[in-house]
């Protein structure tokens, strides 16, 4: 062990006694792993997969339900170019925006955790869905997907047979499995699918997105201002963003919201430097932005979840959360960019 983790072990144990004394709760697993990504050639071993995206029924549920919350919003659910940022283990979700009619996919992640073969496979397997006009996947399969809907029945009347027949065309299938195996590094590069991981403030061209979204990847990211002004710009005036969020402890807590309860120093123990670190940013923070930006909120779909933790417990940084972002464990949230 080197001197900087023995140090970080001596803290990590004085943070566990004053956990207890605070009844603050960090899993001991969560302090364990959490300290040992200080440990070189450790933290590479966090966050080697990201779960979802390599179910193609997940990535088909993802996609209706933001379609789905879309049209509810009354927005349009037809793209020429849609974004995605953080799509994880596979391109999936993107690729049944692109079965759904969209032109082109451009996927954004810090990490490179897709490959063409997983993709490709994914990709038939929606073909079989979206041809079946399966029902999308309730949370009977996925209990934790989240915004929940009020119907799982395929939506027949935004993916009309007249949209299916032309976006499932066999020869325009072809062409998307062509981009799959071979897909675009650059916007620039034309194709219906770009890839670009790891991505860089600048890699879009301004005013050329009509939607962006994210499932699930807003809670990491540590400058968020720059993160929506990049959005932002992406989309032409009047393009859309949708992202669902998720504001819980992600498992490091015991309290789903026991994470802002942390002092500083103690969350730099518990998350450590796993590759993938919550920015402990709650509701309103993303709201804010939005609107700083002069986006119009048009779908605001919170989980209200009762707080685990008292008011008392929470970290000097956090005394001021409203009540509602104390209770807010995630969110829908779509906004347009102005005209
Ligand atoms: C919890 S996973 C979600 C993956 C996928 N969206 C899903 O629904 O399964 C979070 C993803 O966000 C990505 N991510 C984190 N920060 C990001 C950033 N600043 N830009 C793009 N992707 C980011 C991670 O690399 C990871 O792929």
């Amino acid at each position: 062990m080197t001197t900087l983790a023995i140090a970080r072990a001596k803290i990590a144990r004085k943070e566990q006694l004053l956990c207890r004394r605070k009844q603050v709760s960090v899993k001991t697993r969560s302090l364990i792993v959490g300290t040992a990504t200080y440990i070189p050639g450790l933290r590479s071993l966090t966050g080697r997969r990201t779960g979802g995206t390599v179910s193609a029924r997940y990535c088909y549920s993802i996609w209706l339900r933001h379609l789905l919350m879309l049209h509810r919003s009354g927005q349009p659910t037809t793209f020429e170019t849609i974004a995605e940022l953080g799509p994880g283990d596979s391109l999936g979700i993107g690729l049944a925006a692109l079965l759904s009619g969209a032109q082109r996919y451009l996927s954004l992640d810090v990490v490179r955790y897709a490959d063409n073969a997983r993709n490709l496979r994914i990709f038939e397997e929606l073909i079989a869905l979206f041809r079946d006009r399966a029902p999308i996947p309730d949370e009977a399969e996925f209990p934790l997907v989240r915004p929940l809907l009020r119907s799982y029945a395929f939506p027949a009347d935004i993916l009309t047979s007249a949209r299916l027949d032309v976006a499932l065309h066999p020869k325009r299938l072809e062409l998307i499995r062509f981009a799959i195996n071979n897909p675009a590094t650059s916007p620039r590069g034309g194709g219906p699918v770009c890839y670009i991981a790891p991505w860089e403030p600048g890699v879009i061209e301004n005013g050329t997105v009509d939607l962006v979204f994210s499932q699930t990847v807003l809670e990491f990211p540590h400058d968020l201002p720059g993160i929506y002004a990049q959005m932002c710009r992406w989309l032409k005036p009047g393009g859309i963003m949708s992202h669902e969020i998720d504001f819980k402890s992600v498992g490091i807590t015991v309290e789903w919201n026991g994470h802002w309860s942390c002092s500083d120093a103690l969350w730099r123990l518990a998350a450590g430097r796993r590759r993938h670190r919550l920015n402990r940013e709650p509701h309103s923070t993303h709201i804010a932005l939005l609107r700083r930006m002069g986006c119009r909120i048009v779908c605001d779909e919170r989980v209200v979840q009762p707080s685990a933790i008292t008011r008392a417990q929470l970290a000097t940084r956090f005394r001021d959360l409203t009540d509602e972002d104390l209770t807010t464990s995630s969110a829908l949230i779509q906004a347009v960019k102005p005209t």
